[in-house]
C-alpha cells in the first residue's frame, strides 16, 4: 500500500498517526511531486477509509491483488461427500481429518477408519502413493491402497483426502476422493497444480516446506484459476533451525491467513514436529490460531508403522486429540447404558459434587460429559464461533428431572431455567405418572415445510390448478437440491399449492421434507430457494419469499398418560385438575396460561438441548390458535381411577447438525437424556410439558398459591435472598413444586416433591 500525502501535511506527524493504527511507513525516494510513504510488510491489516481519515493523507493506492481468486475464497465451505455425509467448514468446530500416513494394508486402514469415526473425526486421510526422501522407502499400495481407504470412508460415513503425487493418478484420485491434496513437495508443481484444478473438486493444499505465505497463495490461485472449487491451505511447518522437531510449525501463517486474510487454513501438527508427543498441543494451539481443520496421522500401531511411525497418533492420543479439541464422539452418546435410569433416591438432598458423581457412576458417562459437568459452560472461542460480537458467555443452572419414563423407557430429562420449581415440578409429577405405567406417545415423521411466495401471478387459480398437475417434478426438484439427504432416505415427500389471495396474484407452493434427526431450517430454505426460479418459469409473477414455516404441521408429537388419584392427591385434586382444563378450553385467556405451564417444561429441555425454542414457541402458539380460538394445547378428562391427559403439537427439533454438535454441554445433555434420534427426543421433550401442566394444574386446584408462597419465600430467604419478595410467580413456583401441598395421604410430600423419590 502506498500513502500519498497531501502538499501541506506534516510527514512527520503523518507517520506517527499511521503509527498508531498500527501502519509502520517508509519515504518513497521520489523527485518533484507529491511525497509518498509505502507501508511496511509487517504492519497491521487495517481499512482504507481509516487510513484516508489520517491528517494529512490525500490518497491511498493499493496494488492490484496477484490473487484475486484466493482473496475471494470463502471460509465457510459444505464438502458433500460420497459416503452420504456432508461436512462443514467454518463451523463452530474444528474438523477432525486423521488417518495413516500411508494405507499398508486392508486390516489397517479399517481399524483407523474406525477410530478416526469413534473419535468424532469428519475425514479420512491417508496416502495410496507416497512420494519418498530415499527411493528405496516404501512407497505406498498405488490404487489397491485407495481402494481401501475410499471403502472404510463409506463403511464409517467419513469423506476422504488423499494426494495426487503426479499427473497420472489424477483421474484414479478425483474419481474416489471428497478433496484432493497436493503435497508439500508439489506445491509448486504447476502442471500437476492444473491438473488438479481442472477436477473441479476442493484440494487440500500444504504448504512447500520452504514457501513464503505469498508463493503459497499464488499455488491455490492456480488451482482455483484452472476450476478448483475450493482450497484448504494447510499449514505443514516449514524448514527450522532445531533438529528437536522435524520442521517447524508456523502458526503466525496460520493466524495471518485466518485473521487477515479469512481464509480457510487446516493445521498439519503431525509434521510440523514429527513427533506424537507435541501434536496435540500443537493442534491446540493451530485451532487458537483460527485453524478450521486439524490433519493427523495416526496409526493403529504406530511401533509398525511403515512410514512417518515416530508422527502416527496411538489410538488413546487420538481419543485425547478429540477431547481437547472438543469433538462430539456421537455413537458413544447414543447408546443405552446397563443400568440407566431416571429414578435416584434423594437426589435433591445431595451436594451438586455428589449429584456429578452419581451420575457419572450409574450412567457411566463418557469422560467429555464428566469433564464438561465439573467445568460447565462453553469456551469463548466456541461461543465466538456461533454468533456475532460475542464478549462473553452466559450461565443458567443445568439439572436434571428425575422419573421419566416414556414409552416403556426410562430418561433423565435435563432442564435449563432460571425459573424456581418447574425442574421439582416435572419430576414430581413424572412420579405421579410412573406409577400408571409412564408416559406414552408418538412423534410423526421430521417433515419440515417450506413456503415460496409468488406475487403478480397472472390466473392465479388457473396457474395454481397448473401446479397441482406438476407437483410430482417439483418433487423432484426438491430432491434434486438435496441429494445427500435423499441418500439416506430423507427428502421431499410432498408438495401443495395454495392460492391466497386472487386480486393479488398471490400464490404459495408448500415443500414438506422429511428432515430426518434434523431440525431441518437450513435444508428446506436451501430446498425453497432451489425450486422457486424454476416454478416462477412455469406460472411468472415474482418471487416473494423462500423460507420454513414455523408451524410444520406434518411434524407433530403426541402424548398422553393416565394418573392414578391417589397418586395426585386424592379425587378432589383429580376433579379440580379436569375443570382447570375444561377452563382453558373454554377461555383463551385461561389457555394461554395453561399452555406457559406446558411450554414451561418444553422450553426448559429445548434450552438444555440446543434447540431453537423460539421455534418450537412460535409452533406451539400457532397451534394453539389454528382453526377456531386459542386454546389448550393439552386435555385432562376425569376417568374412573383418575385422570386421563392428552397432548398434541408441533416439535421442530434435531439431535443433529447446529449447535448439538458445537456446544460442550448440548453434548453432555444429550448424554444424559439418552435419546437415539429426533422422533424419540420430540416425545421426551413433550412428556416434559405434560407433566410440568399437571404439576401447575394439580397446584392450582389444591391450596391455591398464596400459602406456598409464604412457605417458598421462607425457604429461599435463608439462601436466597435476592428472590423475588411477594411476587405471585414465586408463590404459584412454590405450590406446582409441591413444597407447599399438604397431600391427602398425610405424607410429607416435600422431599418427594424435590425429586419425586418416594
Ligand atoms: C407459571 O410459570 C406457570 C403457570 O402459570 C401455569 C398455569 O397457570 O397453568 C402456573
Amino acid at each position: 500500500m502506498v500513502i500519498v500525502l497531501r502538499h501541506d501535511a506534516d510527514a512527520r506527524a503523518v507517520a506517527a498517526a499511521l503509527q498508531g493504527l498500527g501502519l509502520w511507513t517508509r519515504p518513497l525516494d521520489g523527485g518533484p511531486g507529491p511525497v509518498m510513504v509505502e507501508v511496511q510488510p509487517h504492519s497491521a491489516t487495517v481499512a482504507v477509509a481509516a487510513v484516508l481519515a489520517v491528517a494529512g493523507v490525500a490518497q491511498v493506492r493499493t496494488r492490484r491483488s496477484p490473487h484475486p481468486r484466493v482473496d475471494a475464497l470463502p471460509n465457510r465451505y459444505l464438502l458433500a461427500c460420497a459416503a452420504g455425509v456432508e461436512v462443514e467448514f467454518g463451523g463452530p468446530l474444528p474438523i477432525l481429518i486423521a488417518g495413516p500416513c500411508a494405507a499398508e494394508s486392508e486390516a489397517q486402514v479399517e481399524a483407523t477408519a474406525t477410530l478416526v469415526a469413534a473419535a468424532g473425526g469428519r475425514l479420512l486421510r491417508g496416502g495410496a502413493w507416497k512420494p519418498r526422501t530415499s527411493p528405496y522407502s516404501f512407497a505406498g499400495t498405488g490404487s489397491t491402497g485407495l481402494d481401501w481407504l475410499a471403502a472404510a470412508a463409506r463403511r464409517h460415513r467419513l469423506g476422504l483426502v488423499t494426494e495426487a503425487v503426479s499427473e497420472l493418478q489424477i483421474d484414479a484420485v478425483a474419481a474416489l476422493a471428497d478433496m484432493i491434496q497436493v503435497g508439500s513437495r508439489n506445491m509448486q508443481n504447476f502442471a500437476l497444480l492444473q491438473a488438479v484444478g481442472r477436477t473441479g473438486k476442493a484440494v487440500l493444499l500444504k504448504r512447500g516446506r520452504g514457501a513464503t505465505i505469498e508463493e503459497w497463495l499464488m499455488a491455490g490461485e492456480h488451482l482455483l484459476a484452472h476450476g478448483a472449487t475450493w482450497v484448504l491451505f494447510c499449514e505443514r511447518g516449514v524448514v527450522g533451525l532445531d533438529p528437536h522437531t522435524r520442521n517447524q510449525l508456523d502458526i503466525a501463517a496460520v493466524a495471518l491467513l485466518h485473521h487477515t486474510r479469512a481464509l480457510p487454513v487446516a493445521i498439519d501438527p503431525s509434521h510440523g514436529c514429527g513427533r506424537r508427543d507435541l501434536v496435540v498441543p500443537l493442534a491446540r494451539a493451530g485451532v487458537a490460531a483460527g485453524a478450521t481443520a486439524v490433519l493427523v496421522e495416526v496409526h493403529p500401531d504406530p511401533a509398525l508403522a511403515q512410514s512417518d511411525g515416530p508422527q502416527a497418533l496411538t489410538p488413546p492420543l487420538l481419543t485425547e486429540l478429540a477431547l481437547a479439541l472438543g469433538l462430539p464422539a456421537v455413537e458413544q452418546r447414543l447408546v443405552p447404558k446397563p443400568h440407566y435410569t431416571s429414578r435416584f433416591k434423594d437426589f435433591y438432598q445431595r451436594s451438586v459434587e455428589d449429584r456429578r458423581r452419581t451420575l457419572a457412576r450409574h450412567l457411566d458417562l463418557t469422560p467429555e460429559t464428566q469433564a464438561w459437568l465439573r467445568t460447565g459452560g462453553l469456551p469463548v472461542e466456541v461461543a465466538d464461533r456461533m454468533t456475532e460480537n460475542v464478549i462473553g458467555t452466559f450461565g443458567l443452572p443445568l439439572s436434571v428431572a428425575l422419573n421419566f419414563r416414556v414409552n416403556g423407557r426410562d430418561h433423565l430429562v435435563p432442564m435449563v431455567v432460571e425459573e424456581p420449581s418447574i425442574v421439582a415440578a416435572a419430576s414430581n409429577a413424572a412420579r405421579m405418572v410412573r406409577a400408571t405405567g409412564g408416559f406414552r406417545g408418538d412423534a410423526t415423521a421430521s417433515v419440515m415445510t417450506a413456503q415460496v411466495q409468488f406475487d403478480h401471478v397472472a390466473d392465479v387459480e388457473h396457474a395454481g390448478v397448473r401446479l397441482r398437475e406438476r407437483r410430482a417434478e417439483i418433487q423432484q426438484l426438491a430432491n434434486d437440491s438435496i441429494p445427500r439427504m435423499v441418500a439416506r432416505g430423507c427428502g421431499c415427500v410432498d408438495v401443495d399449492v395454495r392460492v391466497l389471495d386472487v386480486e393479488a396474484g398471490l400464490l404459495v407452493v408448500h415443500l414438506y421434507v422429511d428432515v430426518g434427526d434434523a431440525m431441518g431450517a437450513n435444508v428446506v430454505d436451501t430446498v425453497a430457494e432451489h425450486v422457486a426460479p424454476v416454478v416462477q418459469s412455469w406460472v411468472g409473477g415474482d418471487i416473494g419469499l423462500r423460507i420454513l414455516s414455523n408451524l410444520p404441521l406434518r411434524r407433530i408429537v403426541h402424548v398422553e398418560c393416565d394418573v392414578g388419584a391417589e397418586f395426585l392427591g386424592g379425587e378432589r385434586l383429580a376433579d379440580g385438575v379436569a375443570r382447570a382444563s375444561r377452563f382453558a378450553e373454554v377461555d383463551p385467556f385461561r389457555a394461554a396460561t395453561h399452555n406457559k405451564g406446558i411450554l414451561n417444561g418444553i422450553d426448559a429441555v429445548a434450552v438444555a438441548l440446543g434447540q431453537d425454542w423460539r421455534a418450537i414457541e412460535a409452533g406451539a402458539h400457532a397451534y394453539a390458535g389454528l382453526g377456531s380460538d386459542y386454546g389448550p394445547l393439552s386435555t385432562w378428562t376425569r376417568t374412573a381411577t383418575g385422570l386421563h391427559g392428552t397432548m398434541e403439537l408441533p416439535l421442530a427439533i434435531g439431535t443433529v447438525g447446529g449447535s448439538t454438535q458445537a456446544n460442550p454441554g448440548v453434548r453432555a445433555a444429550m448424554e444424559l437424556v439418552c435419546i437415539d434420534g429426533a422422533r424419540q427426543l420430540a416425545t421426551v421433550m413433550a412428556a416434559a410439558g405434560l407433566a410440568t401442566n399437571l404439576a401447575a394444574l394439580r397446584a392450582l386446584a389444591g391450596e391455591g398459591i398464596q400459602q406456598g408462597h409464604m412457605r417458598l419465600h421462607a425457604r429461599k430467604g435463608a439462601v436466597q435472598p435476592a428472590v423475588v419478595v411477594g411476587s405471585g410467580l414465586a408463590s404459584v413456583d412454590a405450590a406446582i413444586a409441591g413444597v407447599a401441598s399438604a397431600p391427602e395421604d398425610g405424607r410429607n410430600h416435600k422431599g418427594a416433591a424435590r425429586d419425586g423419590a418416594a
